[in-house]
């Protein structure tokens, strides 16, 4: 049964390898084209440059559940913002927002000085996310979603501010 979103506690935290089939399910209920299986298991246990969270709520009845992930690929010095997913029972509570502040700042400490994405270009929804934290449209990458063609919109954040990432942080 899911947790119950009214009342509930977040917490932030590195994701596990027992996480990984909430992860995956997850993934399945936020993308239309979600992750081949095995490749959280891939970003966890082979990919040394992968930082993965989850968002775990905790109900008043004690049930825990993934409701939020986020992996972050560092690359020499920048953070690429690889995947972030909040289940939509849980959207609009700044739990993406807290995700993103929270691997980027990890990021800077390890090394990051700016981070990038690609974000499908009628999501709107993630832009805004985005563009809260500074990031700017920098181009497009045509055709980039293979399962509808669809461009993918390229944003890039050039400095990790730690003060801003800080507040954007405590948003919770
Ligand atoms: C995009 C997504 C991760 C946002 O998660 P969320 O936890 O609901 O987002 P937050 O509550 O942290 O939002 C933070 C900011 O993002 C923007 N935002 C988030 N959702 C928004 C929406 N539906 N409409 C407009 N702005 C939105 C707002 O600026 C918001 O700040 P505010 O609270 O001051 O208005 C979530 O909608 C999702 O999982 N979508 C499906 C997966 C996906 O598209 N991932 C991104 C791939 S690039």
């Amino acid at each position: 049964m899911p947790a119950d979103p009214a009342g509930s506690k977040v917490v932030l935290r590195p994701m596990t390898l027992a996480d990984i089939p909430q992860v995956e399910a997850l993934d399945r209920e936020c993308f239309p084209t979600p992750w081949p299986e095995g490749a959280f298991l891939y970003e966890l246990t082979r990919n040394p440059h992968a930082f993965c969270w989850v968002a775990e709520v905790e109900s008043p009845t004690g049930q825990s559940e993934i409701i939020g992930d986020i992996v972050v690929w560092l690359v020499v010095d920048e953070a690429h913002v690889s995947t972030i997913a909040v289940s939509p029972a849980f959207r609009k509570q700044r739990i993406a927002q807290r995700l993103l502040a929270k691997a980027l700042q990890i990021c800077k400490e390890k090394g990051a000085v700016q981070s990038m994405l690609e974000v499908r270009k009628s999501n709107l929804a993630a832009q805004r996310l985005y563009l809260k934290f500074g990031f700017t449209v920098v181009g497009k990458r045509k055709g980039y979603y293979k399962d509808k063609k669809e461009d993918a919109v390229l944003m890039t954040l050039p400095v990790l501010d730690d003060e801003e990432l800080a507040d954007l942080a405590d948003a919770g």
